[in-house]
C-alpha cells in the first residue's frame, strides 16, 4: 500500500506511470489550470494505484464540458481520441495500449430503482458521491497547483488500508443492484471484507428481490466480469451462499463437481498462458461453458441472447455444448490412436472449448490426448500450398483441400520432415 505524509502522490505517480502517460496527464492538468477548472484521476485506477497494483485503464473527471476540452486536447497534442457523444465521454488510447477515459463530473439519479441512471453535470464532490464504494470514490487532483493531491471525501483511504468494502449511502444497492455483485467481486479479489452495515444493506436488497429486477443484459455483463477475475470460483461461491445463483438461471449451481472443474480451469489457464504467450484466450468463456454445461442447448442459447454475447462467442459455446460429451468419449476410445486422429477429433474447437474439454475429461488417457493436441498437434503446419499443387498440374478444386489435409495428417503422424517430403507425399497421393 502506498503512503505519503501529506497525501500527495505526485512522485509515486511519476515513478509508476509510463513516462508518456505521465506527461500527458501533466499536460491535461496544466491545460485545465490555464482554463480555470479542476481535473482529477478517479475510480478504479486510484484504488489500484494506492494498493500498488498496476491498472491500464485510467479515468479522468473534469469539472467542465469534457467533449469541448477533448477537442482542444486533440488539436493541441495530436492524440488518438474516440469520442462517445451519447455519454459525453472520450477515450484516448496511447501507443502502448494504455487507455485514458475522460468525462465530465456528473451527478446521477435513478428514475426508478435498478434503472440505468439519468445524468446531469455537477462537481467532483457529487460525482464521487454517486459512486459505489468508498474505495472507488477516491480522486487525485492533476491541476498544476496541487498535482498529485489525494481527495478523500469519504474515508476511502482508511477503508482501503483496513480492507473494507463500504457503500456511500443506504440506497446504493436499491439504485443499482449490480453493486451487490461488485461488492463481492472486489471483496474476493482483494481479500477484503464487506463491512457490517453494507452487508446488512445487501441482505435487505436481496430480500426485496433486487437482483431479479435487473435487466438480463446487466446480469450477463456482471457475470462476465466475475468470470474474468483471476479466481471466479471464490466470488461465485460467495454469491451462491449470499443470494443464490437463480437470478442468472435456475439450473446454475456451484456444487463439488463445478468447483473441481473451476479449479482445474484455473490451473490449465495458467499453464496455457505460460506455454503459449501471445495466443489470445478468453478465460471467462471457458468458465461460462462449464457453468452452463448442465443446461440444455436451447436454454444456453437463450442465455447467450439475453446476455447479448457476440456471434463469435456464441458459435464457440454452441459447438462445445453440442459436441463435448461425444468428443470426450471419442478421444478416450482405443488403446492406441494415431496423432492425426486426435487432431481430427479436436481441431474444430476453439482453444477455450479445448480447455473446457480438458476439465470435463476424467480419464488420464483423454486428458493426455487433449494436452497433446493443445501443446503440439494444433501447432503443426505444412509448407505445401495450393500453388505447389497447381505446379503438379492438378486442376484447382475441392481436391486441393483434401490433399493438403492428407499431407498435414501425415506430417502430424511424424512421417514428413521437410518441404520436399511434403511435395513427394502429395505426388504419391496424386498417383495412387
Ligand atoms: N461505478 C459505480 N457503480 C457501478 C459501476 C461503476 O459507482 N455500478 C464507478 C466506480 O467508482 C468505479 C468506476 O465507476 O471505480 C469505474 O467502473 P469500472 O470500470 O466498472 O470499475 P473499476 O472500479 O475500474 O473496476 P475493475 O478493476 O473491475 O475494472
Amino acid at each position: 500500500m502506498l503512503s505519503s505524509c501529506n497525501n500527495n502522490f505526485a512522485e509515486p505517480l511519476r515513478q509508476r506511470l509510463p513516462a508518456q502517460v505521465f506527461n500527458l496527464i501533466r499536460k491535461i492538468g496544466n491545460l485545465a489550470q490555464e482554463r480555470g477548472f479542476s481535473a482529477y484521476i478517479v475510480g478504479g485506477f486510484v484504488r489500484d494505484f494506492l494498493l500498488g497494483i498496476g491498472n491500464l485503464d485510467l479515468d479522468i473527471v473534469l469539472e467542465t464540458d469534457a467533449l469541448d476540452f477533448v477537442k482542444i486536447l486533440k488539436d493541441k497534442f495530436k492524440l488518438n481520441v474516440v469520442t462517445h457523444r451519447r455519454f459525453g465521454t472520450a477515450t484516448v488510447t496511447m501507443p502502448s495500449g494504455f487507455k485514458i477515459d475522460i468525462a465530465s463530473a456528473r451527478e446521477e439519479y435513478y428514475p426508478y430503482a435498478s434503472a440505468l441512471p439519468a445524468i446531469t453535470y455537477s462537481s467532483i464532490k457529487e460525482d464521487l458521491f454517486r459512486r459505489d464504494f468508498t474505495i472507488n470514490a477516491l480522486a487525485i487532483k492533476i491541476n498544476r497547483d496541487n498535482f498529485g493531491q489525494l481527495l478523500d471525501l469519504f474515508d476511502g483511504l482508511k477503508d482501503l488500508t483496513e480492507g473494507k468494502i463500504r457503500v456511500l449511502h443506504g440506497k446504493s444497492f436499491i439504485d443499482d443492484p449490480t453493486r451487490i455483485l461488485r461488492a463481492i467481486r472486489f471483496e474476493q479479489r482483494y481479500n477484503f471484507t464487506i463491512e457490517e452495515n453494507t452487508a446488512r444493506l445487501i441482505e435487505q436488497a436481496k430480500r426485496k428481490g433486487m437482483l431479479r429486477k435487473l435487466s438480463r443484459f446487466r446480469v450477463g455483463d456482471e457475470l462476465i466480469l466475475i468470470l474474468k477475475e483471476e479466481d471466479p470460483l471464490k466470488s461465485l461461491k460467495r454469491i451462491y451462499r449470499l443470494c443464490g445463483l437463480g437470478f442468472i438461471h435456475p439450473l446454475i449451481k456451484i456444487d463439488k463437481m463445478v468447483s473441481r472443474q473451476f479449479e482445474s480451469i484455473k490451473r490449465e489457464v495458467i499453464l496455457f498462458r505460460r506455454n503459449h504467450a501471445g495466443r489470445s484466450l478468453e478465460n471467462w468463456l471457458i468458465y461460462f461453458m462449464i457453468l452452463t454445461f448442465r443446461l440444455s442447448l436451447p436454454q444456453i442459447k437463450r442465455l447467450c441472447r439475453d446476455f447479448c454475447l457476440t456471434r463469435r462467442d456464441v458459435r464457440k459455446i454452441d459447438l462445445f455444448k453440442r459436441n463435448a460429451t461425444r468428443t470426450i468419449k471419442l478421444i478416450d476410445k482405443d488403446k492406441s490412436m494415431p496423432a492425426h486422429r486426435v487432431y481430427e477429433i479436436l481441431s474444430h474447437f476453439s482453444d477455450e472449448a479445448i480447455l473446457a474439454l480438458l476439465c470435463l475429461a476424467e480419464t488420464r488417457r483423454a486428458r493426455i490426448r487433449i494436452k497433446l493436441f493443445l501443446n503440439k498437434l494444433s501447432q503443426v503446419k505444412i509448407e505445401l500450398r495450393g500453388q505447389d499443387l497447381k505446379r503438379l498440374k492438378l486442376k484447382p478444386g475441392p481436391k486441393y483441400r483434401n490433399i493438403l489435409q492428407k499431407v498435414l495428417y501425415a506430417k502430424i503422424d511424424g512421417k514428413l520432415k521437410s518441404r520436399s517430403d511434403e511435395l513427394n507425399y502429395a505426388r504419391y497421393i496424386l498417383n495412387k
